[in-house]
């Protein structure tokens, strides 16, 4: 067993911080190497590491890299919380002397991050604290840690940020920088700092590692000494190049997801983010540069990510031979579940792209994109974590972000729209703290428990979330009581008695990126909507799933206090935005979506408005017109009201905005606009964006028919929904209680057979196309039906 790193107070270590820091100006900082050096008199039983940094660090011990963790100590709401590691350092510790060292750069700390791409956000030096606990033979126990007998030197990393990149010059590298016996006397002292160690917490769930490796595709000289190399897939991480050429080179690696019309990589579609500070000198984005040593030693940037397909090289002469460049890809090790196929190859491209936007976007916290801000947005992931969970155990990922989300949520019970945010909103006075709040983003804190629940079965994710929970769905409500939007008063100046439930002031994005509007043009009318259709359907949702986890954890009297207030805000909603003769106004996609997946219709409504949804998609020609929070129940709706032919036909319509457009363009991850191809062949925005990609839970749920009834999938349907021409699908998920399996084919005799595997401990309901129903006990069934000619 790992013991528990020290309490606060009770550190033997302490932080330090290298001499010069803060050593130069923003982004053009080195990485640092700090050592120690300690005896162990005695034989070694047992040892064990305690460590964490201001920044990232690497942790080596006799010179040897600890661990396969990478971007440690990983990300949190640093002022609140941050993570220790514990290694156990048994094999690498020796009796006799010692060396502890590690390699420290800026990361989240003080490099730049997020939407205002921010520097010195949590501090201006980076630094070390570790402590390292020896059990002899005998019984005694040494206690060594971080102190000012430590020196530091900067690295042969000259610049190290999460954003720009990194810079090395090889042939810098102090040989055995971190060994026993290297001469370290030039090395400068460190400074012995006093910071906090209350707000050191465990590690919760897998590091980032570096999961897959790709190799390059193809390699395309575009001139002499440039080369372009494809990797086939757009992910997250870095290269790794093993031919720098001589001593003296210096190669510049350019990082980007899409090549423009000459064939080079373009980052004009993520460089720029719309809120970053302007700063004098141009600052490189997504780049490494890397000088050879001339001695073989291999290039690989492991502090700092980058999200790209396509890489150029600059400054290799001669031929670029693939073999020496690959794709290193890294993100949060989380444990694969499940996987779907189908007999339709792009609609498994599809499928494949969605699933590696959200591998690209778990990267220690559930991010926006890899790219240009690398931030996370709590609207983001609250959209996507349910198809996330039917794929990969995405729990402990989530509650520890979830952990961040309470700790940075406001007074007021605003939880922010970006957790960890860089800005500390109780000392800076920033634009940004009045728009925290955002329907749709803060809810976030009670829908990413709710479907962990969902999926899992575990009621304890909701421990630490109750209360926040509560604050956030009571901020809502004392918003919608206190403010009314303009256009509601001056149509009637007098408010009416529902309004008081209705969430119709304040700050929020809406439906986000609907297909027919740029994001500029958006950004342009945020202030100006009216977002009371979507803010309020939200505070109805959470509102009632809130009382559903009171229920689960027997708090009645809360549980009846917001099915009450969720009543409410229903009734109101209702008032508003139903129309005398029955209609949802406004009448578009989103809205008519909305309101039927959250139950905003009466019963008597449903069809009506599921036909005006119909009526709006063929008026578009049959293309869907949902942007970011609607479009995951797009097809679910229209499915469960009957119009399954619609859904399917828009699954696999290829003109945009469709999914397959997005495919066919060449997309292997999901794009954040609906028409990121411009007309005039250009890309924009990030083309890694998990959110449109929730449309894979459709294949899940209806398409191979895997549906939660009971929490942990202890009871669960299977109805499988043929359609699109489709002639097999198949879907699998490993559950709490073992794998569930279900697929289907259907044979040119028409006849359709389905097996299901139902694990122990649960049983499932299988519905057939034809609507024969089976009560399945744990086993192994199969199922005939007579298909339909289509
Ligand atoms: C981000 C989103 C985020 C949104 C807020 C964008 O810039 O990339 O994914 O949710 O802002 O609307």
């Amino acid at each position: 067993m790992r013991p528990l790193f020290p309490a606060a107070g009770e550190w033997t270590g302490r932080w330090i911080e290298p001499v010069d820091a803060p050593d130069g100006p923003e982004l053009q900082r080195p990485a640092h190497h700090l050592v120690g050096e300690f005896n162990v008199a005695g034989t070694v039983v047992e040892a064990f590491l305690h460590v964490t940094a201001h920044g990232i660090y690497e942790a080596f011990l006799n010179g040897a890299r600890i661990g396969d963790g990478e971007l440690t100590p990983g990300f949190t709401a640093y002022r609140q919380r941050l993570q220790v590691q514990t290694f156990d350092v048994t094999a690498l510790v020796r009796e006799g002397g010692n060396a502890l060292g590690a390699l420290v750069s800026d990361g989240w700390w003080r490099g730049q991050h997020g939407i205002q791409r921010r520097t010195d956000s949590y501090g201006p030096a980076t630094g070390l604290l570790a402590e390292i606990h020896v059990r002899l033979a005998g019984g005694d126990t040494i206690v060594v840690g971080t102190d000012g007998s430590w020196r530091s030197t900067p690295s042969h990393i000259r610049r190290a940020d999460l954003v720009a990149g990194e810079v090395h010059d090889l042939r810098r590298r102090i040989p055995n920088w971190a060994s026993l016996g290297t001469d370290r006397s030039y090395w400068d002292p460190v400074v012995v700092a006093d910071h906090r160690t209350d707000i050191l917490c465990a590690t919760i769930g897998s590091p980032v590692r570096r999961v897959e490796e790709l190799r390059a595709v193809s390699v395309t000289e575009l001139a002499p000494g440039r080369h372009v190399v494809d990797f086939g897939q757009n992910s997250n991480g870095w290269t790794r190049l093993t031919d720098l050429g001589p001593a003296g080179t210096t190669l510049t690696i350019t990082y980007g997801e899409w090549l423009d019309a000459s064939g080079d990589v373009t980052q004009n579609n993520v460089k720029e983010s719309p809120f970053a500070r302007r700063r004098a000198e141009p600052v490189s984005f997504q780049t490494d540069v890397v000088t050879s040593a001339g001695d073989g030693t291999v290039f690989e940037p492991r502090h700092s990510t980058k999200g790209f397909q396509y890489v150029r090289v600059d400054g290799h002469l001669g031929p670029l031979d693939p073999s020496t460049i690959t794709s290193i890809v890294v993100h949060t090790d989380l444990e694969r579940l499940g996987g779907f196929a189908c007999s339709d190859e792009r609609i498994n491209r599809l499928h494949l792209a969605a699933d590696w936007s959200l591998r690209a976007n778990a990267c220690e916290i559930p991010t926006d994109c890899p790219t240009r801000e690398r931030s996370g947005w709590t609207g983001d992931w609250q959209i996507y974590v349910a198809t996330a969970a039917e794929l990969y155990n995405v729990t402990d990922f989530s509650v520890k972000w979830l952990a961040d989300v309470a700790a940075e949520q406001r007074p007021d019970g605003a939880v922010l729209q970006i957790v960890p945010d860089p800005i500390d909103y109780d000392t800076e006075r920033s634009a940004w703290s009045t728009i925290q709040g955002v329907a749709g983003w803060g809810d976030g804190v009670v829908h990413v428990p709710y479907e962990l629940y969902r999926a899992t079965g575990r009621a304890d994710v909701f421990d630490a979330l109750f209360v926040p929970m509560q604050r956030w769905v009571d901020f809502a409500a004392t918003r919608a009581a206190s403010g009314r939007h303009p256009s509601r008063i001056e149509a009637r100046p007098e408010p009416m008695m529902h309004e008081q439930y209705l969430w119709d002031s304040g700050f929020h994005f809406g439906e986000w990126l609907e297909p027919d509007i740029s994001m500029l043009d958006l950004v342009k009318r945020i202030q100006v909507d009216d977002h009371g259709p979507v803010a309020t359907a939200f505070l109805y949702r959470s509102a009632k799933e809130l009382a559903e986890i009171a229920t689960i954890l027997g708090d009645l009297a809360i549980a009846d206090h917001y099915a009450d207030l969720a009543a409410h805000v229903l009734d109101a909603w209702r008032t508003e935005f139903i129309d005398a003769d029955g209609h949802v106004h406004p009448a578009t996609q989103a809205n008519l979506v909305r309101a039927l997946s959250f139950g905003l219709v009466p019963d008597a409504l449903r069809m009506m408005a599921a036909d005006d949804l119909v009526a709006l998609i063929r008026a578009a020609d049959t293309h869907l017109g949902t942007g970011f929070l609607a479009t995951p129940f797009l097809l679910p709706v229209l499915a469960d009201a009957g119009h399954l032919d619609v859904a399917y036909e828009l699954l696999f319509q290829t003109s945009e905005p469709s999914w397959l457009a997005m495919i066919d363009a060449g997309a292997t991850t999901i794009w954040e606009e609906w028409a990121a191809l411009r007309p005039d062949g250009t890309i924009a925005s990030s083309l890694n964006h998990y959110s449109k990609g929730a449309v894979i839970s459709f294949l899940h749920r209806y398409t191979a028919g895997v549906q939660i009834v009971e929490p942990g999938y202890r009871r669960f349907r299977v109805a499988p929904l043929p359609g699109g021409g489709l002639t097999s699908a198949r879907f699998h998920h490993d559950s709490p209680h073992g794998r569930i399996e279900a697929s289907w084919k259907i044979g040119l005799d028409h006849l359709g057979a389905v097996d299901v595997t139902v694990p122990i401990g649960t049983t499932a309901e299988l519905v057939l196309p034809d609507g024969s129903t089976f009560e399945l006990a744990p086993g192994d069934h199969r199922q005939t039906w007579t298909a339909m000619a289509r």
